[in-house]
């Protein structure tokens, strides 16, 4: 059996109320149906209904590079939801026992994300180890229509591309099968973070609110949270600003270029 018969042969099992992390292995992508408590569930969507009435109402501090992702602090309840016992007991399955937290944001696509996202994989905007998954949680239904994502499953099996940006899929010799699934709250996907995936447009307005939590094992340095087990690193450093690591580089270069053509303003003295 070939690679793409092995993904294709996975994907039947792809998506089930109990995580299995040989499938997962071979697809890049698995999706955990009705996984999630019923009441932690619709305690998250009111507290984001609250967040959204009283908070965003009047529109959002949209981030244009990144417009769907929220840059406002979310309220506790939604901060720390990726300590939610279900999803710490997945991803002990990829990890083993010591597992940390990369980062956790909300990605959502309303009236000012409406667009789609074009084909990527994440692992070229992190930092620190490449052995990273995304839980991506939903708190509202998302599907095609309101610009629910698609995965290529085993695509991750190709590794770092290279550079960041949007993939082309007809540079390569093969054809990974394309899944675009319906996500309903209480559902969640674990994805690994080379999987190439995008989506859609948001075309009926209903807004998809998904919360997007990054997991490593407990070794990175990038790690901002113990979840289980123990540490495994002594050294840590943040993922932010990482331009700043370099005395040299493509992002510095760009900054430099755009500045002298007059595309940005010169950077503030500082000292
Ligand atoms: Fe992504």
């Amino acid at each position: 059996m070939n690679t793409i018969e092995r993904v294709e042969r996975a994907l039947a099992h792809v998506s089930a109320q109990r995580f299995d992390p040989q499938v997962y292995a071979e697809t890049g992508f698995f999706i955990l149906r009705q996984a999630i408590d019923k009441q932690v569930v619709a305690r998250w969507q009111q507290v984001w209904q609250d967040f959204h009435a009283g908070k965003l109402s009047e529109g959002r501090n949209v981030n244009r590079a990144n417009p769907v992702a929220l840059t406002e602090e979310l309220p506790e309840a939604l901060a720390r939801m990726y300590r939610e016992p279900v999803f710490i007991d997945t991803v002990k399955q990829i990890f083993g026992e010591n597992v940390a937290l990369f980062n956790h944001r909300f990605v959502i696509k309303d009236a000012h994300s409406s667009g789609k996202v074009f084909l990527h994989q994440d692992s070229c905007y992190h930092l620190g180890n490449l052995n990273k998954c995304s839980l991506f949680v939903p708190l509202s239904i998302a599907n095609e229509d309101n610009g629910g994502m698609t995965f290529h499953a085993g695509s991750h099996k190709l590794g770092y591309l290279g550079d960041a940006g949007e993939i082309n899929p007809e540079a390569f010799e093969i054809r990974w099968p394309k899944v675009t699934p319906e996500l309903h709250p209480g559902d969640f996907i674990v994805m690994n973070s080379s999987l190439w995936h995008e989506s859609g447009p948001n075309k009926n307005g209903v807004h998809r609110i998904m919360a997007d939590m990054i997991m490593q094992p407990a070794d990175d340095p990038t790690s901002k949270e113990l979840l289980s087990g123990e540490w495994k690193t002594d050294i840590f450093y943040s993922p932010l600003n990482c331009a700043r690591y370099f005395a040299n580089s493509r992002v510095l270069k760009i900054i430099k270029y755009e500045t002298e053509l007059g595309l940005r303003p010169a950077p503030a003295k500082t000292d």
